[in-house]
């Protein structure tokens, strides 16, 4: 599919990933943005077709809410959908101070809100000649790390509904997409880790593999990864246990 004059629902567009999927998007399509924050202004401005909806995609209704003004705003469906908005954080159920409400949080952030948005904008999407679903995922979705237990869960559990959703809508227009990371400069990794790509790479990717069609892309040293826990799972897993 040719990334013009198409209709985007993307989500995070505010920082790191998603802002760069903004910057290549915007301007040639129309492109919805849901996050709290607006992308900074000199993305948005004066750029035609450019509409943020501020969405905590940790709040149902919230979410519901946006769904419902996509949907009101356009009827005939929308082309694309990038689940690329999410958290990671860094829950040591052993701790003291442990937030047991994180969990929920995390959970409805990176997993409940695009199996939502995904629900939500489906009829419409339907109705296109083609379209597309790309969740963004990580290579933490493949190999867990102790450090963030919760959020390896949300993406294994997207890989699991990408999989699942992907064999429901076969027979349609749908697309379902999938990429996966392996780590990024962007703020949620801001003070840790080594080896980083950039965000303005990772977006060149995933702009390729939405074009392109492909179902699933590994990127950097996930396609390393996920060789290795294809041979010797607990080599792999002693990799991420000692990574950061
Ligand atoms: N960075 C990495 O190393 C890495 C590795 C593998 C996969 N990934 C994946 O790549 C994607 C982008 O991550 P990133 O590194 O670019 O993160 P980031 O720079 O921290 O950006 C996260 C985005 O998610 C949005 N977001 C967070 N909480 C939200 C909420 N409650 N409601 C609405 N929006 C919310 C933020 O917008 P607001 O704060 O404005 O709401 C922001 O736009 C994520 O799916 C992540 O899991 C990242």
């Amino acid at each position: 599919m040719e990334l013009e004059n198409k209709i985007i629902v993307l989500t995070g567009g505010s920082s790191g990933v998603g802002l760069d999927l903004l910057r290549r998007l915007i301007g040639r399509n129309t492109l919805i943005n849901l996050s709290r924050s607006a992308p900074p202004n000199a993305e948005a401005d004066g750029s035609a077709g450019f509409r943020h909806i501020p969405t905590d995609l940790a709040d149902p209704v919230s979410v519901a809410d946006a769904i419902q003004e996509i949907r009101d705003s356009y009827p005939d469906g929308v082309d694309g959908l990038i689940n690329c908005g999410a958290v990671q954080f860094l829950p040591q159920f052993l701790a003291e101070d442990f937030d047991h409400s994180s969990i929920a949080t995390e959970i409805a952030i990176n997993f409940t809100s695009p199996a939502e948005l995904i629900s939500g904008l489906l009829d419409g999407m339907l109705q296109r000649p083609e379209a597309f679903v790309l969740n963004v995922n990580s290579g933490l979705g493949i190999v867990p790390k102790r450090e963030s237990a919760i959020y390896c869960a949300t993406k294994s559990g997207l890989d699991n509904l990408t999989h699942g959703l992907r064999a429901q809508l076969a027979d349609t227009n749908v697309r379902m997409q999938q990429a996966f990371l392996p780590l990024v400069d962007t703020p949620m990794t801001a003070g840790r880790g080594s080896g980083k790509i950039t965000s303005a790479s990772v977006a060149d990717q995933i702009i390729r593999q939405i074009e392109s069609g492909k179902p699933d892309l590994d990127i950097g040293k996930v396609k390393l990864l996920r060789s290795i826990n294809r041979i010797a799972p607990s080599l792999a897993n002693r990799i991420m246990q000692k990574g950061d």
